[in-house]
């Protein structure tokens, strides 16, 4: 990151990032209140419902984009939150070894396996911290690739044809449109997958939301809502972000002036509707046409098409009257 980019002035916590096990991770971002994985779960969750293939066994396919140790995944997949992980990690005795550490956390995170959890792979460049993912079962698979540097291997290529929702907390600003480019771009038959990013306010996100037009998904930002990632760090971090962030002409009343880096989300359904269209961009559903009453009676309307799950602004979406997520009605 050059000394002008976004984000140059963020604590350099990389030595934390590849470890034999996830307590280091742990202890130094429990220092700061990191807790975007679990704020964003609720979001995740409802995207996971509308992603979720109800005519198939199949579960809903999830990529973690800077999955770390697999920590979206053990929210997503067991009956555990983030708190009991700081509370686990901050308990075990230093002698205990990484790779004790990695079988009592197999045993532990197999206990509260939730029913039918999702498939959760990852990507991060941090080999050691994927491999602990997949070795206690949190990640069905990973890959300690760097997209923003190369080409996805074949076998996260397809993988990649098959996503359905593509996640990152904490990612952007390590991650570019680069990374997402290379996402996408694999050739798939079915529905493109959502992307839903929790990004610091400080990096724009308009040349990846370009980017994610370009594949056929249009960005939408979650308004009025943020989501506190984590303390500052210390007094420099805070500075610059907040010049940084007013000079993006956002407000930082209330969020970063109170001492925390805040993230938006965003989601990137496929929303084209067209009045061709007769299936819902997101389950497949053959669209329902909603009747309409007009002066001259009543009379079918046009397709809605699926977009943000009905919870985010339900005055504003009507469904396909078969998978929960709905969509902008644009009749
Ligand atoms: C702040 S951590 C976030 C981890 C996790 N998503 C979370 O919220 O707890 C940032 C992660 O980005 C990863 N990372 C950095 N550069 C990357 C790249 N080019 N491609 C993929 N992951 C990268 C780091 O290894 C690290 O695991």
């Amino acid at each position: 990151m050059s000394h002008d980019a976004p984000g140059h002035a963020k604590a350099d916590l990389s030595h934390i990032y590849d470890c034999p096990d996830p307590r280091a991770y742990f202890d130094t971002l429990g220092e700061l209140d990191y807790d975007i994985p679990q704020r964003a779960q609720p979001v995740v969750q409802a995207l996971l419902k509308a992603r979720s293939r109800p005519d198939t066994a199949e579960p809903t396919r999830v990529l973690d984009v800077c999955c770390s140790y697999g920590i979206n995944a053990a929210l997503l997949r067991c009956e555990v939150t983030l708190a009991h992980m700081y509370e686990r990690y901050a308990s075990t005795p230093a002698e205990v070894t990484s790779a004790q550490l990695a079988e009592s956390d197999a045993e532990f995170y197999a206990g509260r396996l939730r029913e039918a959890p999702a498939r959760v792979v990852g990507l991060d460049i941090a080999e050691q911290a994927v491999g602990y993912g997949c070795r206690v079962g949190l990640l069905d698979r990973g890959w300690a690739e760097d997209l923003e540097a190369g080409d996805p291997s074949p076998a996260l290529s397809d993988e990649l044809t098959r996503t359905d929702l593509i996640l990152t907390t904490g990612g952007v600003g390590y991650v570019t449109e680069r990374t997402f480019d290379r996402l996408l771009a694999p050739p798939r038959q079915g529905p493109k997958p959502w992307v839903a990013a929790w990004v610091l306010r400080m990096f724009p996100y308009d040349e990846i939301s370009a980017v994610l037009a370009k594949h056929g998904l249009r960005t939408e930002q979650l308004h009025g809502t943020s989501f506190p990632q984590r303390r500052f760090a210390n007094d420099r971090e805070r500075d610059v972000a907040l010049r940084e962030i007013a000079a993006r002409g956002l407000d930082t009343t209330g969020l970063e002036s109170d001492g925390r880096y805040s993230t938006c989300t965003c989601t990137c359904p496929d929303p084209r509707p067209t009045s061709s269209r007769s299936r819902c961009a997101s389950c497949s559903a053959t669209l329902r046409r909603r009747p309409e009453r007009t002066a001259a009676g009543v009379r079918a309307a046009a397709p809605r098409v699926c977009a943000w799950p009905r919870w985010v602004s339900p005055a504003r979406w009507a469904g396909c009257g078969r998978c929960c997520c709905t969509g902008p009605v644009r009749s």
